[in-house]
């Protein structure tokens, strides 16, 4: 059997496919623009690896996917690839539009043809797994509970507001033509691999440069943090035993404001990496705020617990050290992505191929 992935070569994506083939001898076919948020490097483990069949390609070129679909018969397709990163997505939404509206769009319509193509089992065994976010609910006020799947649909940024509508052309998928389809709605991941734009990375890596480490208007915007290997075994029991049609939330019963995030990553890299020049606390920098910044996201993820059984492994303070002691430890791959070394893998690796 096989799965086909999308955007594996980016931050959860890598994860998901590593961790999937350390669990699974299941083939994963991986399609992956390499934009400069994929990375080859993260899969370097799996070189020579005959489970993983890396595709160079976009998630809107309709007659490469179809091929895809026809020549390896995927039992599911895990739609990872999108534009990711909410403040590029203020300077420049048109990358936005067209990978996660159009991309999924053209994903959504290669599956359905696939899919009623198929036949008994293997008709009925299909799934599309959308991977979302909880950005697209909105902004919560300090008190107010935590989202559930019903909540309403209120995306603030150009990022979010293609994820719901990513969101919602999946949902009418099912709806209207039946396919199959299980979308996940996750807080924010960290971990191992992920791209030094986003909060946690950029601070372990500045913080490391002696570089400031910006926090964004009063820093007192709360997020729920979720360990990205948690993130993965979610997708992997909805994808096993999720009800299709359905939406899970998946999130990590750890709300923080980002200043005690930052605060907290100074603290580990005090203990585990002592800079003579004082606590890297020091250099915390407060900057101008995110234009539209969400104030708090909070999820609320009983469902998936209730139906399917599916509860993070990992507390936010295993999760942080281990997050923390991995860009210690692989200070090569922080430096290829720094240098933008890591964007030549492509050709040292597949030119002579
Ligand atoms: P990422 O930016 O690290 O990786 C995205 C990957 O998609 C990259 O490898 C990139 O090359 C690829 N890609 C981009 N455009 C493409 C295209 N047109 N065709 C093919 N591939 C393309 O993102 P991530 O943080 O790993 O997020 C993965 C998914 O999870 C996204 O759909 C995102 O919305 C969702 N999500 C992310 C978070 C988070 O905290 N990072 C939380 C919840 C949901
Ligand atoms: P980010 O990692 O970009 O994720 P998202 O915006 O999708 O939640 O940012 C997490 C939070 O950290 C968000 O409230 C913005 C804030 N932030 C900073 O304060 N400084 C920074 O340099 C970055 C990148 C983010």
């Amino acid at each position: 059997m096989t799965l086909l992935v999308t955007g594996g070569a980016g931050f959860i994506g890598s994860n998901f496919v590593l961790d999937w083939l350390g669990q699974s001898d299941e083939r994963v076919v991986n399609l992956d623009a390499l934009t400069y948020a994929g990375n080859l490097q993260n899969l370097a483990s799996l070189q020579g690896d005959a489970r993983h069949v890396f595709v160079h390609g976009d998630i809107t070129d309709r007659a490469l996917i179809d091929r895809l679909l026809a020549e390896h018969r995927p039992r599911a397709l895990v739609h990872f690839a999108a534009e990711s990163h909410v403040d590029r997505s203020i300077h420049g939404p048109g990358a936005f539009m067209k990978t996660n509206v159009e991309g999924t769009f053209t994903l959504l319509e290669a599956a359905r043809a696939h899919w009623n193509a198929l036949q008994g089992d293997e008709q009925s065994a299909f799934r599309f797994h959308h991977v979302s976010t909880d950005e697209v609910y909105g902004s919560l006020a300090p008190d107010a509970p935590a989202f559930t799947e019903t909540h309403p649909y209120e995306p603030n940024s150009p990022y979010s507001a293609s994820k719901a509508a990513s969101d919602h052309l999946v949902r009418a998928w099912h709806h209207t033509y039946g396919l199959p389809v299980l979308t996940t709605n996750c807080s924010n991941n960290y971990g191992p691999y992920h791209f030094p734009e986003k909060l946690i990375p950029l601070m372990i890596v500045n913080a490391l440069a002696g570089k400031p480490l910006p926090v964004y208007g009063d820093g007192r915007q709360i997020r729920d943090w979720l360990y990205v290997g948690d993130h993965c075994s979610a997708i992997r029991a909805v994808l096993a035993g999720g009800r299709v049609g359905e939406v899970y939330n998946i999130g990590g019963w750890n709300e923080q404001a980002n200043i005690d995030i930052v605060n907290i990553v100074c603290g580990l890299l005090d203990e585990l990496r002592p800079d003579p020049a004082g606590p890297y606390a020091r250099l915390i920098t407060y900057v101008k705020d995110r234009p539209g910044h969400d104030r708090r996201y909070a999820i609320d993820a009983r469902k998936i617990e209730r139906e399917l059984g599916w509860r993070p492994a990992e507390t936010f303070a295993t999760g942080i050290r281990k997050t923390v002691q991995w860009y210690l430890a692989h200070a090569d791959w922080v430096a290829n992505v720094q240098s933008g070394s890591y964007r030549d893998w492509l050709s040292q690796n597949y030119a002579a191929r």
